[in-house]
Protein backbone atom coordinates (compact mmCIF):
# COMPACT_ATOMS: atom_id res chain seq x y z
CA UNK A 1 0.00 0.00 0.00
CA UNK A 2 1.16 3.53 -0.87
CA UNK A 3 1.66 5.77 2.20
CA UNK A 4 -0.98 8.37 1.47
CA UNK A 5 -3.65 5.15 1.22
CA UNK A 6 -2.01 4.20 5.02
CA UNK A 7 -2.49 7.43 5.73
CA UNK A 8 -6.42 7.97 4.66
CA UNK A 9 -6.80 4.36 6.71
CA UNK A 10 -5.31 5.44 9.59
CA UNK A 11 -7.28 8.97 9.37
CA UNK A 12 -10.77 7.32 9.09
CA UNK A 13 -9.94 4.68 11.90
CA UNK A 14 -9.16 7.89 14.06
CA UNK A 15 -12.17 9.36 13.13
CA UNK A 16 -14.15 6.77 14.11
CA UNK A 17 -12.76 6.15 17.10
CA UNK A 18 -13.03 9.78 18.03
CA UNK A 19 -16.62 9.48 17.26
CA UNK A 20 -17.08 6.65 19.52
CA UNK A 21 -15.41 8.46 22.06
CA UNK A 22 -18.01 11.11 22.03
CA UNK A 23 -20.80 9.01 22.34
CA UNK A 24 -19.50 7.37 24.99
CA UNK A 25 -19.26 11.04 26.45
CA UNK A 26 -22.65 11.84 25.95
CA UNK A 27 -23.98 9.01 27.34
CA UNK A 28 -21.63 9.26 30.47
CA UNK A 29 -22.76 13.03 31.16
CA UNK A 30 -26.43 12.01 30.46
CA UNK A 31 -26.24 9.53 32.78
CA UNK A 32 -25.00 11.97 35.12
CA UNK A 33 -27.57 14.87 34.45
CA UNK A 34 -30.48 12.72 34.08
CA UNK A 35 -31.55 12.84 37.38
CA UNK A 36 -31.44 16.20 37.70
CA UNK A 37 -33.81 17.04 34.64
CA UNK A 38 -36.69 14.52 35.55
CA UNK A 39 -39.54 16.58 36.81
CA UNK A 40 -40.14 15.80 40.65
CA UNK A 41 -43.77 16.88 40.41
CA UNK A 42 -45.14 12.93 40.71
CA UNK A 43 -42.38 12.04 43.73
CA UNK A 44 -43.46 12.25 47.31
CA UNK A 45 -40.71 14.77 47.98
CA UNK A 46 -43.87 16.95 47.40
CA UNK A 47 -44.35 16.28 51.72
CA UNK A 48 -41.37 17.84 52.73
CA UNK A 49 -41.60 21.01 54.84
CA UNK A 50 -40.02 24.04 53.58
CA UNK A 51 -36.24 24.32 53.82
CA UNK A 52 -35.50 28.17 53.19
CA UNK A 53 -31.77 28.89 53.00
CA UNK A 54 -31.91 32.06 55.20
CA UNK A 55 -28.68 33.12 55.21
CA UNK A 56 -29.04 33.65 51.12
CA UNK A 57 -32.77 34.22 51.41
CA UNK A 58 -33.46 31.29 48.91
CA UNK A 59 -36.39 29.14 49.26
CA UNK A 60 -35.23 25.42 47.79
CA UNK A 61 -38.45 24.35 49.29
CA UNK A 62 -40.29 21.26 46.34
CA UNK A 63 -43.59 22.80 46.79
CA UNK A 64 -46.52 20.18 46.42
CA UNK A 65 -48.38 20.14 42.77
CA UNK A 66 -51.26 18.31 41.75
CA UNK A 67 -51.03 15.20 39.49
CA UNK A 68 -52.07 15.54 36.11
CA UNK A 69 -56.15 14.45 35.31
CA UNK A 70 -55.22 13.26 32.30
CA UNK A 71 -53.28 10.07 33.57
CA UNK A 72 -56.40 8.93 35.33
CA UNK A 73 -56.58 5.28 33.25
CA UNK A 74 -60.56 4.53 33.99
CA UNK A 75 -62.54 6.89 32.10
CA UNK A 76 -65.02 6.48 35.15
CA UNK A 77 -63.17 7.88 37.50
CA UNK A 78 -61.61 10.41 35.12
CA UNK A 79 -65.27 11.76 34.16
CA UNK A 80 -65.79 11.86 38.21
CA UNK A 81 -62.82 13.74 38.82
CA UNK A 82 -63.29 16.14 35.66
CA UNK A 83 -66.75 16.83 37.34
CA UNK A 84 -65.77 17.43 40.87
CA UNK A 85 -63.14 19.89 39.39
CA UNK A 86 -66.03 21.63 37.53
CA UNK A 87 -68.12 21.75 40.63
CA UNK A 88 -65.00 23.27 42.45
CA UNK A 89 -64.53 25.81 39.72
CA UNK A 90 -68.25 26.76 38.87
CA UNK A 91 -70.40 25.94 42.01
CA UNK A 92 -72.94 28.59 41.25
CA UNK A 93 -73.54 27.73 38.09
CA UNK A 94 -75.10 23.80 39.56
CA UNK A 95 -75.34 24.70 43.17
CA UNK A 96 -75.61 28.56 43.36
CA UNK A 97 -78.90 30.45 43.56
CA UNK A 98 -80.27 29.55 39.75
CA UNK A 99 -78.10 26.46 40.20
CA UNK A 100 -78.93 23.84 37.10
CA UNK A 101 -78.85 20.85 39.63
CA UNK A 102 -79.63 22.38 43.23
CA UNK A 103 -79.87 25.65 44.31
CA UNK A 104 -78.01 25.59 48.02
CA UNK A 105 -75.57 28.12 48.43
CA UNK A 106 -74.71 31.76 48.15
CA UNK A 107 -73.44 31.67 44.58
CA UNK A 108 -70.29 32.24 45.47
CA UNK A 109 -67.67 28.92 43.74
CA UNK A 110 -65.49 27.34 46.12
CA UNK A 111 -62.08 28.22 44.04
CA UNK A 112 -63.28 32.19 44.62
CA UNK A 113 -61.33 31.14 48.22
CA UNK A 114 -59.87 27.97 47.10
CA UNK A 115 -57.39 29.34 43.93
CA UNK A 116 -57.58 27.74 40.42
CA UNK A 117 -59.70 24.65 41.91
CA UNK A 118 -57.54 24.65 44.90
CA UNK A 119 -53.91 23.95 43.44
CA UNK A 120 -52.25 27.18 43.83
CA UNK A 121 -49.48 27.23 46.53
CA UNK A 122 -50.53 29.40 49.69
CA UNK A 123 -53.68 29.93 47.62
CA UNK A 124 -55.57 27.90 50.60
CA UNK A 125 -54.98 24.62 48.46
CA UNK A 126 -56.06 21.22 48.76
CA UNK A 127 -52.68 19.48 48.72
CA UNK A 128 -53.16 18.04 52.26
CA UNK A 129 -56.50 16.93 52.70
CA UNK A 130 -56.43 13.45 51.01
CA UNK A 131 -53.35 12.63 53.11
CA UNK A 132 -54.41 14.30 56.55
CA UNK A 133 -58.19 13.13 56.38
CA UNK A 134 -60.48 12.11 58.66
CA UNK A 135 -58.36 14.18 60.99
CA UNK A 136 -59.48 15.98 64.81
CA UNK A 137 -60.27 19.62 64.15
CA UNK A 138 -60.47 21.92 67.53
CA UNK A 139 -63.43 23.56 66.00
CA UNK A 140 -65.99 21.00 66.00
CA UNK A 141 -63.78 19.08 69.03
CA UNK A 142 -64.65 15.66 66.67
CA UNK A 143 -62.65 14.17 64.27
CA UNK A 144 -63.75 14.95 60.68
CA UNK A 145 -64.06 13.25 57.20
CA UNK A 146 -63.62 14.96 54.09
CA UNK A 147 -67.45 15.03 53.90
CA UNK A 148 -67.85 16.96 56.98
CA UNK A 149 -64.76 19.37 55.76
CA UNK A 150 -66.96 19.80 52.19
CA UNK A 151 -69.87 20.30 54.19
CA UNK A 152 -68.63 23.10 56.84
CA UNK A 153 -67.42 25.07 53.47
CA UNK A 154 -70.99 25.08 52.07
CA UNK A 155 -72.75 25.86 55.25
CA UNK A 156 -70.36 29.29 56.50
CA UNK A 157 -68.36 29.94 53.65
CA UNK A 158 -71.48 29.59 51.32
CA UNK A 159 -73.98 30.42 53.60
CA UNK A 160 -76.33 27.55 52.24
CA UNK A 161 -76.46 23.94 52.72
CA UNK A 162 -74.13 21.09 51.33
CA UNK A 163 -75.59 18.68 48.83
CA UNK A 164 -76.16 14.84 50.19
CA UNK A 165 -72.85 12.95 50.72
CA UNK A 166 -74.35 9.93 48.51
CA UNK A 167 -75.26 12.52 45.64
CA UNK A 168 -73.36 12.33 42.81
CA UNK A 169 -72.43 16.00 43.43
CA UNK A 170 -70.41 15.42 46.78
CA UNK A 171 -68.72 11.99 45.52
CA UNK A 172 -67.28 13.86 42.50
CA UNK A 173 -66.28 17.05 44.76
CA UNK A 174 -64.87 14.45 46.96
CA UNK A 175 -62.82 12.41 44.30
CA UNK A 176 -61.22 15.33 42.97
CA UNK A 177 -60.12 16.76 46.10
CA UNK A 178 -58.89 13.02 46.70
CA UNK A 179 -57.21 12.57 43.18
CA UNK A 180 -55.33 16.26 43.60
CA UNK A 181 -53.88 15.16 46.85
CA UNK A 182 -53.02 11.58 45.76
CA UNK A 183 -49.68 12.30 45.33
CA UNK A 184 -48.83 13.15 48.99
CA UNK A 185 -48.07 10.57 51.68
CA UNK A 186 -50.47 9.78 54.26
CA UNK A 187 -50.00 11.75 57.17
CA UNK A 188 -47.67 14.16 55.87
CA UNK A 189 -48.77 17.94 54.94
CA UNK A 190 -47.72 19.16 51.43
CA UNK A 191 -45.50 22.45 51.13
CA UNK A 192 -47.33 25.11 50.40
CA UNK A 193 -50.80 23.70 51.43
CA UNK A 194 -53.79 26.15 53.52
CA UNK A 195 -52.28 30.13 54.06
CA UNK A 196 -48.69 31.29 54.43
CA UNK A 197 -48.46 32.97 57.89
CA UNK A 198 -48.28 36.51 58.92
CA UNK A 199 -46.70 38.28 61.37
CA UNK A 200 -49.39 39.50 64.02
CA UNK A 201 -49.34 43.50 64.49
CA UNK A 202 -48.42 44.89 68.16
CA UNK A 203 -51.43 46.93 67.59
CA UNK A 204 -55.06 46.27 66.60
CA UNK A 205 -55.86 46.06 62.68
CA UNK A 206 -57.22 49.59 62.12
CA UNK A 207 -60.22 49.58 60.12
CA UNK A 208 -60.14 53.31 59.16
CA UNK A 209 -56.67 52.72 57.67
CA UNK A 210 -57.99 49.12 56.13
CA UNK A 211 -60.90 51.47 54.08
CA UNK A 212 -58.22 53.82 52.36
CA UNK A 213 -56.34 50.60 51.38
CA UNK A 214 -59.82 48.68 50.15
CA UNK A 215 -60.71 52.38 48.20
CA UNK A 216 -57.63 52.30 46.71
CA UNK A 217 -56.41 48.43 45.88
CA UNK A 218 -59.58 46.78 45.89
CA UNK A 219 -62.64 48.51 45.17
CA UNK A 220 -62.01 48.52 41.14
CA UNK A 221 -63.05 44.96 40.96
CA UNK A 222 -65.03 43.87 44.18
CA UNK A 223 -67.21 47.24 44.22
CA UNK A 224 -67.64 50.09 46.58
CA UNK A 225 -70.38 48.51 47.88
CA UNK A 226 -68.23 45.42 48.84
CA UNK A 227 -71.00 43.15 46.54
CA UNK A 228 -68.89 42.36 43.61
CA UNK A 229 -70.45 41.62 39.78
CA UNK A 230 -72.08 39.15 38.67
CA UNK A 231 -71.04 37.57 35.03
CA UNK A 232 -73.02 38.43 31.84
CA UNK A 233 -75.32 35.20 31.98
CA UNK A 234 -75.20 35.76 35.85
CA UNK A 235 -74.72 32.35 36.84
CA UNK A 236 -71.79 33.34 38.91
CA UNK A 237 -69.41 35.95 39.87
CA UNK A 238 -66.87 37.77 38.28
CA UNK A 239 -65.51 39.79 41.41
CA UNK A 240 -67.18 37.63 44.35
CA UNK A 241 -68.71 39.74 46.76
CA UNK A 242 -66.43 40.34 50.26
CA UNK A 243 -69.63 41.40 52.24
CA UNK A 244 -73.17 41.80 51.89
CA UNK A 245 -76.07 39.19 51.71
CA UNK A 246 -73.81 36.84 48.84
CA UNK A 247 -70.88 36.65 50.62
CA UNK A 248 -69.56 34.00 53.77
CA UNK A 249 -71.33 33.87 56.99
CA UNK A 250 -69.91 35.23 60.08
CA UNK A 251 -68.86 31.10 60.90
CA UNK A 252 -66.52 30.71 58.15
CA UNK A 253 -62.93 30.75 58.66
CA UNK A 254 -62.48 33.90 56.45
CA UNK A 255 -64.50 35.50 59.02
CA UNK A 256 -61.03 34.93 61.49
CA UNK A 257 -59.15 37.86 60.89
CA UNK A 258 -55.63 36.30 60.40
CA UNK A 259 -57.09 33.81 57.88
CA UNK A 260 -58.15 36.98 55.73
CA UNK A 261 -55.12 39.15 55.84
CA UNK A 262 -53.11 35.40 55.43
CA UNK A 263 -55.41 35.49 52.41
CA UNK A 264 -55.38 38.36 50.93
CA UNK A 265 -51.68 39.38 51.37
CA UNK A 266 -50.55 36.56 49.95
CA UNK A 267 -52.99 36.65 46.88
CA UNK A 268 -54.88 39.56 46.10
CA UNK A 269 -55.04 41.90 44.02
CA UNK A 270 -55.49 38.96 42.10
CA UNK A 271 -53.32 37.94 40.16
CA UNK A 272 -50.57 38.22 43.37
CA UNK A 273 -48.49 34.94 44.15
CA UNK A 274 -46.60 34.33 47.45
CA UNK A 275 -43.45 35.19 45.51
CA UNK A 276 -44.63 38.84 44.71
CA UNK A 277 -47.37 40.05 47.37
CA UNK A 278 -47.99 43.52 46.98
CA UNK A 279 -49.71 44.50 50.61
CA UNK A 280 -47.57 45.69 53.43
CA UNK A 281 -48.12 43.30 56.53
CA UNK A 282 -50.03 46.39 58.06
CA UNK A 283 -52.10 47.03 54.82
CA UNK A 284 -52.92 43.70 54.98
CA UNK A 285 -54.23 42.95 58.69
CA UNK A 286 -55.86 46.50 57.98
CA UNK A 287 -57.48 46.01 54.67
CA UNK A 288 -59.16 42.71 56.88
CA UNK A 289 -60.18 44.76 60.09
CA UNK A 290 -62.05 46.84 57.82
CA UNK A 291 -63.86 44.26 55.05
CA UNK A 292 -64.79 42.29 58.85
CA UNK A 293 -66.38 44.97 60.09
CA UNK A 294 -68.78 45.10 57.25
CA UNK A 295 -72.40 43.53 57.56
CA UNK A 296 -73.01 40.01 56.48
CA UNK A 297 -75.15 37.13 57.30
CA UNK A 298 -75.15 35.39 60.82
CA UNK A 299 -74.54 31.54 61.10
CA UNK A 300 -75.01 30.89 64.86
CA UNK A 301 -72.71 27.96 65.77
CA UNK A 302 -72.96 28.52 69.51
CA UNK A 303 -71.01 24.61 69.86
CA UNK A 304 -68.36 25.65 67.43
CA UNK A 305 -64.79 25.36 69.58
CA UNK A 306 -66.18 23.37 72.49
CA UNK A 307 -62.68 23.55 74.13
CA UNK A 308 -62.20 26.97 74.80
CA UNK A 309 -58.42 26.54 75.61
CA UNK A 310 -58.08 24.93 72.03
CA UNK A 311 -60.21 28.33 70.76
CA UNK A 312 -57.57 30.28 68.35
CA UNK A 313 -57.07 34.10 69.39
CA UNK A 314 -58.69 35.51 66.83
CA UNK A 315 -61.74 33.60 66.83
CA UNK A 316 -64.42 36.98 67.61
CA UNK A 317 -66.86 35.00 70.03
CA UNK A 318 -66.65 34.48 73.54
CA UNK A 319 -66.74 32.42 76.24
CA UNK A 320 -62.92 32.55 76.49
CA UNK A 321 -60.52 31.35 78.85
CA UNK A 322 -58.88 34.43 79.30
CA UNK A 323 -60.36 38.19 80.16
CA UNK A 324 -59.57 39.92 76.92
CA UNK A 325 -62.74 41.58 74.97
CA UNK A 326 -64.88 39.84 71.90
CA UNK A 327 -63.62 43.12 69.86
CA UNK A 328 -59.69 42.35 71.03
CA UNK A 329 -60.33 38.86 69.89
CA UNK A 330 -61.81 40.06 66.63
CA UNK A 331 -58.87 42.64 65.53
CA UNK A 332 -55.93 42.86 68.08
CA UNK A 333 -53.63 43.78 69.35
CA UNK A 334 -53.11 39.33 69.61
CA UNK A 335 -49.21 39.24 71.00
CA UNK A 336 -50.97 39.89 74.70
CA UNK A 337 -53.52 37.67 74.35
CA UNK A 338 -50.86 34.69 73.18
CA UNK A 339 -48.82 35.73 76.07
CA UNK A 340 -51.42 34.87 78.16
CA UNK A 341 -51.99 31.33 76.54
CA UNK A 342 -48.59 30.53 76.80
CA UNK A 343 -48.78 31.46 80.53
CA UNK A 344 -51.55 29.47 80.90
CA UNK A 345 -50.51 26.63 78.70
CA UNK A 346 -46.91 26.43 81.21
CA UNK A 347 -49.50 26.30 83.71
CA UNK A 348 -50.38 22.89 82.70
CA UNK A 349 -53.11 23.87 80.53
CA UNK A 350 -53.50 23.12 76.85
CA UNK A 351 -53.84 25.96 75.38
CA UNK A 352 -52.83 25.70 71.56
CA UNK A 353 -52.23 28.91 69.43
CA UNK A 354 -51.99 26.40 66.35
CA UNK A 355 -55.54 25.52 66.60
CA UNK A 356 -56.52 24.71 63.04
CA UNK A 357 -58.84 27.55 60.89
CA UNK A 358 -61.75 26.83 59.52
CA UNK A 359 -63.82 27.59 56.23
C1 LIG B 1 -58.29 42.81 39.56
C2 LIG B 1 -59.46 42.48 40.32
C3 LIG B 1 -59.31 42.29 41.82
C4 LIG B 1 -58.73 43.13 42.74
C5 LIG B 1 -58.11 44.50 42.49
C6 LIG B 1 -58.88 42.49 44.02
N1 LIG B 1 -59.53 41.29 43.87
FE1 LIG B 1 -60.06 40.02 45.38
N2 LIG B 1 -60.75 38.70 44.01
C7 LIG B 1 -60.79 38.90 42.65
C8 LIG B 1 -61.26 37.70 42.00
C9 LIG B 1 -61.47 37.50 40.51
C10 LIG B 1 -61.49 36.76 43.02
C11 LIG B 1 -61.97 35.33 42.85
C12 LIG B 1 -60.82 34.44 42.45
C13 LIG B 1 -61.23 33.25 41.60
O1 LIG B 1 -62.39 32.87 41.62
O2 LIG B 1 -60.34 32.72 40.91
C14 LIG B 1 -61.20 37.44 44.28
C15 LIG B 1 -61.35 36.85 45.54
C16 LIG B 1 -61.16 37.50 46.73
C17 LIG B 1 -61.44 36.96 48.04
C18 LIG B 1 -62.02 35.59 48.35
C19 LIG B 1 -63.44 35.45 47.91
C20 LIG B 1 -64.42 36.36 48.60
O3 LIG B 1 -65.21 36.99 47.87
O4 LIG B 1 -64.43 36.45 49.84
C21 LIG B 1 -61.09 37.90 48.95
C22 LIG B 1 -61.20 37.80 50.45
C23 LIG B 1 -60.55 39.03 48.22
N3 LIG B 1 -60.62 38.77 46.88
C24 LIG B 1 -60.09 40.20 48.80
C25 LIG B 1 -59.49 41.24 48.08
C26 LIG B 1 -58.87 42.39 48.71
C27 LIG B 1 -58.82 42.65 50.20
C28 LIG B 1 -58.39 43.17 47.71
C29 LIG B 1 -57.60 44.45 47.83
C30 LIG B 1 -56.36 44.37 48.60
C31 LIG B 1 -58.72 42.51 46.46
N4 LIG B 1 -59.39 41.35 46.74
C32 LIG B 1 -58.42 43.01 45.21
C33 LIG B 1 -60.43 40.04 41.98
C34 LIG B 1 -59.79 41.12 42.55
C1 LIG C 1 -65.24 32.28 51.40
C2 LIG C 1 -64.08 31.47 51.19
C3 LIG C 1 -64.27 29.97 50.95
C4 LIG C 1 -65.08 29.35 50.05
C5 LIG C 1 -66.01 29.99 49.03
C6 LIG C 1 -64.87 27.93 50.21
N1 LIG C 1 -63.93 27.70 51.18
FE1 LIG C 1 -63.18 25.90 51.75
N2 LIG C 1 -61.99 26.82 53.12
C7 LIG C 1 -61.94 28.17 53.35
C8 LIG C 1 -61.02 28.42 54.45
C9 LIG C 1 -60.68 29.79 55.03
C10 LIG C 1 -60.53 27.17 54.87
C11 LIG C 1 -59.56 26.87 56.02
C12 LIG C 1 -58.15 26.97 55.58
C13 LIG C 1 -57.19 26.57 56.69
O1 LIG C 1 -57.62 26.14 57.75
O2 LIG C 1 -55.98 26.64 56.45
C14 LIG C 1 -61.16 26.18 54.00
C15 LIG C 1 -60.92 24.82 54.09
C16 LIG C 1 -61.44 23.86 53.23
C17 LIG C 1 -61.06 22.47 53.23
C18 LIG C 1 -60.04 21.82 54.17
C19 LIG C 1 -58.64 22.13 53.72
C20 LIG C 1 -57.59 21.55 54.61
O3 LIG C 1 -56.41 21.50 54.16
O4 LIG C 1 -57.89 21.15 55.74
C21 LIG C 1 -61.80 21.85 52.25
C22 LIG C 1 -61.75 20.39 51.86
C23 LIG C 1 -62.62 22.88 51.64
N3 LIG C 1 -62.37 24.08 52.25
C24 LIG C 1 -63.50 22.65 50.60
C25 LIG C 1 -64.29 23.64 50.02
C26 LIG C 1 -65.26 23.38 48.99
C27 LIG C 1 -65.51 22.03 48.34
C28 LIG C 1 -65.86 24.56 48.70
C29 LIG C 1 -66.99 24.82 47.75
C30 LIG C 1 -68.18 24.03 47.96
C31 LIG C 1 -65.22 25.59 49.54
N4 LIG C 1 -64.29 24.98 50.33
C32 LIG C 1 -65.52 26.94 49.50
C33 LIG C 1 -62.60 29.15 52.66
C34 LIG C 1 -63.55 28.93 51.67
Amino acid sequence: MPNTEQDKLVRSLLNIINILLLVVGVLVATIIILPFLLPTGQNQSNGKQPTVDSAAGIDHTVYWTPPDIGSIADPKQKQLVEYGKELVTHTSVYLGPHGSVLKISNGMNCQNCHLQAGTVVFGNNYGSVASLYPKFRPRSGTVETIFKRINDCFERSLNGKAPDSTGKEMQAIRAYIEFIGSNVLKGQKAAGSGFKDLAYLNRAADSANGQQVYISKCQSCHQANGEGTLSQDKTEFTYPPLWGNSSFNDGAGLYRISSFAKYVKYNMPFGTRYQNPQLTDEEAWDVSAFILSQPRPHLAVPRDWPNLSLKPVDHPFGPYIDSFSEKQHKYGPFPPVLAVQKKQEAGGKKASSKAGNGG
